[in-house]
This record gives structure tokens, sequence and C-alpha cells, in this order.
């Protein structure tokens, strides 16, 4: 590491001079590491600009593969779903998904809720009055939350939506003078965020004004106000179901066996954190694809995934299977708080081709299509770990990234890729035949 002398006003400098400072300071080779920036930059100087302005401090973009599993058959309507995401298996594994179900009737999916919720954390204590005496008073004044909020709710109310409900809530049980007004939202097509913080914020500045224009009550000290994460009550389920007869899956396992083998191993993930934690991020894997590609926030629907997954008091599986009868059953619940509508949605100009390849969907539909690329990620995976193993599949798609690390031309990965047709990957075994191949000792079948 060269010695770096702190910088300040870093963020108003131009970004060659931001670049300068970075590669003079930071890298070994600042020609290369310069035009290796600009050569991610976009050619058209005006969809650069946009990127810049997403963030502070933008010097180049990072690439993410944006890759499509077709045949997603939902509700009985036909989709292509995009996916952005690097690990090499999450795409096919997603198609191999669609299709096996498309043949089956495809998956169903209804959304079983779309309430947020935000807080204003407060602190209360006046020896003059009880928490029954603050209570009715925030009761007599409810009226006066919807008032002060009234100009940032008015679109949103046009449009459906808007405060549903406002609550106030003891929590001195938990922590001392503690209380929070809990408001919930609909908030439509749109994630929501910024509107739901600004609701809050208007709600905490006219509590404190009742608080202290009543009498003998005192003043409450306001923590802070911002929405939750958690949105327990928007959610969608997702589900597939066939008989078992139909099963079918061409692994050479019976049918009966690969559905209680199924069910065994979501019954392990629903008893077992350390298997919850891998089987939720496989579910994962095909829903931040989705998330990123239509311009989501991925960070707050892990977080409020992992959250749901605890919500009993122990981590357990997002996804169910059951066998009924003659019929194999498995589904998914999950809150999801996305959007359809602000946020980089209508700007970045691949998401809005996400959302144009989805029939530019409703919030609803897009929360429904998401969670059944969880599903089909998750029957996947737990399809081939118990059949296969998770590697075979899991390697043959990540041989590429190994030739390409190891530096194999078009025509060598063209022949180990062949050459691995039938056999498992492994990356001894493909620096092997790497070697063999450098070496002339193996050459395409074809030309052999
Ligand atoms: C890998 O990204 C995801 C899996 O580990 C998920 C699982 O084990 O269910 C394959």
């Amino acid at each position: 590491m060269k010695e770096v002398t702190p910088i300040s006003g870093f963020s108003k400098l131009s970004k060659e001079a931001k670049m300068e400072w970075l590669i003079q300071n930071f890298t070994g080779e600042p020609e290369t590491a310069l035009s290796m920036l600009k050569g991610y930059w976009h050619h058209q100087p005006e969809v650069q600009k946009l990127h810049d302005e997403f963030i502070e401090n933008t010097i180049s973009n990072y690439y993410l593969p944006f890759g499509v599993a077709p045949n997603f058959l939902i509700n009985n309507e036909l989709y292509a779903v995009p996916l952005a995401i690097e690990e090499s298996s999450v795409v096919a594994a997603a198609a191999k998904a669609a299709n096996f179900w498309l043949e089956r009737g495809g998956f169903k999916a209804e959304v079983l809720g779309m309430t947020k919720v935000g807080h204003v954390h407060f602190l209360w204590n006046n020896d003059a009055a009880t928490a029954v005496d603050l209570i009715q008073l925030f009761e007599v004044n409810k009226q006066r939350f919807f008032d002060a909020t009234d100009d940032i709710t008015k679109n949103m109310r046009q449009r459906g939506g808007g405060i549903l409900a406002l609550d106030l809530v003891d929590k001195t049980d938990a922590e001392p003078d503690y209380y929070q007004i809990e408001v919930k939202f609909d908030t439509r097509d749109s994630m929501g965020a910024n509107f739901i913080n600004s609701c809050l914020e208007a709600i905490a500045k006219e509590w404190k004004s009742i608080v202290s224009e009543a009498q003998n009550m005192g003043d409450v000290t306001v923590v802070m106000s911002i929405l939750s994460n958690f949105t327990p009550e928007c959610l969608v389920r997702a589900s597939v179901s066939c008989k078992i007869d139909d099963i079918n899956e061409g692994s050479g396992i019976g049918n009966q066996e690969f559905a209680d083998k199924f069910v065994r191993a979501i019954r392990i993930a629903s008893v077992e954190p350390y298997r919850a934690v891998t089987h939720n991020k496989g579910i994962m894997n095909g829903i931040d694809s989705v998330i990123i590609a239509t311009g989501n926030d991925f960070r707050a629907t892990e977080a409020c995934a992992h959250a749901f997954a605890a919500k009993d008091g122990r981590y357990t599986s997002l996804t169910h299977a059951e066998i009924r009868g003659d019929e194999f059953h498995f589904w998914l619940e999950l809150p999801l708080s996305i959007g359809t509508v602000g946020g980089i949605t209508s700007l970045h100009p691949m998401v809005k081709f996400a959302h144009e390849l989805l029939g530019n969907p409703s919030a609803e539909e897009l929360m429904k299509i998401i969670a059944v690329a969880g599903l089909a990620q998750n029957f996947s995976a737990v399809r081939s770990l118990i059949t296969s193993g998770i590697q075979k599949g899991h390697m043959k798609m990540h041989l590429l990234n190994i030739l390409n690390q190891l530096e194999a031309t078009e025509e060598e990965k063209k022949i180990i890729v062949d050459y691995f047709k039938d056999k498992v990957v492994s990356y001894s075994a493909t620096v092997e035949a790497f070697s063999k191949v450098r070496g002339g000792a193996l050459s395409l079948k074809s030309n052999s």
C-alpha cells in the first residue's frame, strides 16, 4: 500500500480529478486502471450522466450480467423473467424450473396484503399524567395527523393509497419511557420509502405540538421517524402443485421417493437453522436477481425476508412442502416491499427494459413474479441436492469462469466444454484438461 494522506472535499472534485487522485494513490499501474475505469463508461454520455447522478462520487459503472429465464407460466400468463446476477448457475436453474412447471400447470401466485408500516419513536414521561391519558390525547387528535399530512398524501390518495391507520403503542415494558406512533400505509405501485418517511416526520412534528399544547402532559422527545423495512403485512404467496405421478423428473429416482425426499429436505430446513440459512439464500438468489433487474432495493428485501424467516423466534425455511393424498404441494410466503414506479424505475435504461419485458406490471403483479422466481430457484436447488447433488450443474455453469481465469482461447474453451459434457467438472480436473489441450494432448472430438 502506498502512503496516502486523507483528502478533503473529494466529492467536489471533477470525475477526472477523482479518478486521477485514486489511481495515483491506490493503484500500481495508473494508466491501466484509468483505461479500465473508462472502458466501463457508457458510450452515450447522457446515459453515463444518469448513472453518475444516481450516487455520489461515481467514477465508473459496475456491470452485472443481465439474463432472462423464459417460459415462466404464472397464473396462466407467460413471462420471460429478467435476472441480474453474477452467480453462474442461477439463471439456468430458474429457466429449468420454469420449463419443469410449464408442463405441470405453471405457478400460482397471490398477494395477501400490501400494507407497509413506519414509526415515530419517541420518549415521554410525566408525573402529572399516565400512559392512558397520553393514548386518549392521541385518539382525540387523530384527525390532526391526517390534516398535517394532507399535502404529502394528496397524490397518493388520488391513486387509491395513503395512510391506513395510526396507533399509539406503549413500549415502556421494553425500554423506559419509550412509545411509538405506528402508522400503516398503502403506497400503491411505489415502494414508498420517501413518502412514508415524509409523512412520519410531519406526524412527529404535529404530535409534539399536540402534547405541548395539552394541559399537564409535558413534552415528548422524538428520537426518530422512519419506515420499517419489516413488512409482514405486505405479503405474497407463490405455489406449485402436481400429482406425484407427474413429477417424473428424470434423474432416475422414483416419483414417490422424489416427493418424499423433497418434503423431508424442506422439513430439515424448517427445523435446522444451519440448513435454513443456505436454503433461504438459494431462494434469495432468485428474488434478489429480479429485484436488482427491476431496480428495487435488495438490502430492504433481504433484511425483511430474514426477519420474516425468524418471526416466530427461530430462523426457519421460507418455503414449505407437503404431500396431500396423491399430490405434491410446494409454496413460498414472503413479505416483499417493492415498487414499479419511482426510484430508478423510470431512469435506468436496463430497469426500464426489465419492466417492459414483464409487461410494465403493477407492484402487486411484480410481487407475484418475484416470489415465483424465489420458489423456482429453491425448487431447482432442492431438486439437484436430493438427486444428482448440487456440484454437477453448478460446476458445469462455472466451467467458463475457470477457463476465463486460465485465459483459455475460444478454441480451447470449445474443446474443454465438449470434453466435460459427460464428466463432473472440478477446478483441478479443468486445469488438467486445459494443460492437455495446451500441450496438444486433447482436441475436439470431431477433430480427433
Ligand atoms: C447456492 O447459491 C445456493 C444453494 O446452496 C441453495 C441451497 O443449498 O438450497 C444451492
